[in-house]
């Protein structure tokens, strides 16, 4: 097991009820700005759960911010938060909600004179502080409500970058499954592909004899697997939606990843997908993770096999079958969660690939990988084999 430093500060309240509890995580004399997506949560009760909780509390509100929330959407907020001297944010949705409040918790307190979208350029290292935030989550997947990473885009350059600090930690995050009933059945579909991928980014690299890390890292892929078509065949089920939400969390919160090499090359290349042609993000992740291990196969052979051994269960066949069918499975499932996992299936083909690779040589992109290997030619590889 490699040497870790573990670190995750953020309090969880999980269950029915609990966005009640936001009076009591709430500094009372604090001056509240809480910020939400499209408007799903004025549909589904959420809004007015989180208004009633906080009644007391001087709260404003900033609505509008987009899946794969946009610096250009972010710095309106900033702006709102300058003005009116708040001095506590509250994220209430999914993952681009809670990325998109860390960037404003960051920016609002970011070295006058220059520009927030220095952020990302640095991935978060020139992060001095940062506005105390909490979050309600809405849509289990990204793990954004118990981490400290952000993913934001730049819309003018189409750049999708992400940032990691310590000081965007939520304070607290609320977690009650029955905000996720409203979910339409694609995004149900996402949030496991993308929770399936987190763990499979940190867990299908080198072997490091982290035996809990890679037993936890197991259960929730099993958990996803078990759960997932329970999710979409029966939608009122509240522990499958428990399952998943939870399931969410541990896959990104640092705990799996702790002390294990990990990946993240496939994540990269899908966020220039997404900022060039606007896959949502487990889409990106589904196209390119199977063919990810395919060509990186090699590398990645002993956790493979330990993979098709206790998530799939293949025991016969010779080695190089056994890591073939479990990376087919991997498909399948991705595929009956309702999510494609070939580029053509979204519209793109061979000559969208040329924009895609200039993208990562932009972002340095292009030595990728648990052994960083992945250069721009593997890349390539990658995509034409996605097509
Ligand atoms: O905007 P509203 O109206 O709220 O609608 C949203 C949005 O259209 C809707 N939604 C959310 N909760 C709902 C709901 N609809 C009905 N009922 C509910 N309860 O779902 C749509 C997608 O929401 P979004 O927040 O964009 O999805 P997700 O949570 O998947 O977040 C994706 C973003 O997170 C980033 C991604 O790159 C992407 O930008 N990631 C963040 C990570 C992190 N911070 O650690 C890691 C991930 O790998 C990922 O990159
Ligand atoms: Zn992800």
């Amino acid at each position: 097991m490699n040497n870790f430093d573990y670190y995750n500060p953020t309090q969880v309240l999980f269950g029915k009820g609990q966005i009640a509890a936001l009076s009591k995580v709430i500094p009372r004399q604090a001056k509240v700005l809480m910020l939400y997506g499209g408007g799903s949560i004025k549909k589904n009760g959420v809004y007015d759960q989180v208004k009633t909780a906080l009644s007391d509390i001087s709260l404003l509100e900033f609505g509008g911010i987009e899946a794969n929330p946009t610096y250009e959407t972010l710095m309106q907020a900033v702006a709102l938060v300058k003005a009116e001297k708040v001095d506590f944010l509250l994220a209430v949705g999914g993952g681009s909600v809670i990325d998109g409040t860390k960037f404003v918790a960051a920016a609002a307190v970011f070295d006058e004179g220059q520009d927030p979208w220095q952020i990302l350029e640095k991935w978060g290292g020139n992060i001095q502080a940062a506005l105390p935030f909490g979050c309600v989550l809405t849509l289990s997947a990204t793990g954004s409500e118990t981490n400290a990473a952000a993913v934001i885009t730049r819309a003018e350059t189409k750049a999708k970058r992400s940032f990691m600090n310590r000081l965007v930690f939520p304070k607290f995050a609320i977690l009650d499954p029955t905000t996720s009933f409203s979910l339409p059945l694609r995004q149900v579909g996402n949030g496991v592909v993308d929770t399936f991928v987190h763990v499979v980014e940190q867990y299908l690299t080198l072997p490091t004899q982290a035996k809990v890390q890679e037993r936890l890292a197991e259960g929730v892929l099993l958990t996803l697997l078990e759960e997932g078509p329970r999710a979409l065949s029966e939608p009122d089920d509240y522990d499958v939606r428990a399952n998943l939400m939870w399931a969410a969390s541990c896959a990104l919160n640092g705990q799996i990843g702790a002390g294990m090499v990990q990946d993240w090359a496939t994540h990269m290349i899908g966020h220039e997908l997404t900022a060039l042609y606007g896959l949502d993000h487990a889409q990106t992740l589904a196209v390119v993770l199977p063919s990810m291990l395919r060509v990186r196969a090699k590398q990645k052979r002993e956790m493979l096999l330990q993979y098709a051994s206790r998530v799939w269960q293949l025991e016969s066949g010779d080695e190089d079958e056994r890591i073939e069918l479990a990376i087919t499975k991997t498909e399948v499932f991705f595929e009956n969660m309702g999510v494609k996992t070939h580029l053509g299936d979204y519209g793109l083909n061979e000559q969208h690939m040329g924009a895609v690779l200039q993208a990562l040589e932009e972002h340095k992109m292009t030595a990728l990988g648990e052994t960083r290997d992945v250069t721009l030619a593997i890349s390539r590889q990658i995509l034409e084999m996605a097509l």
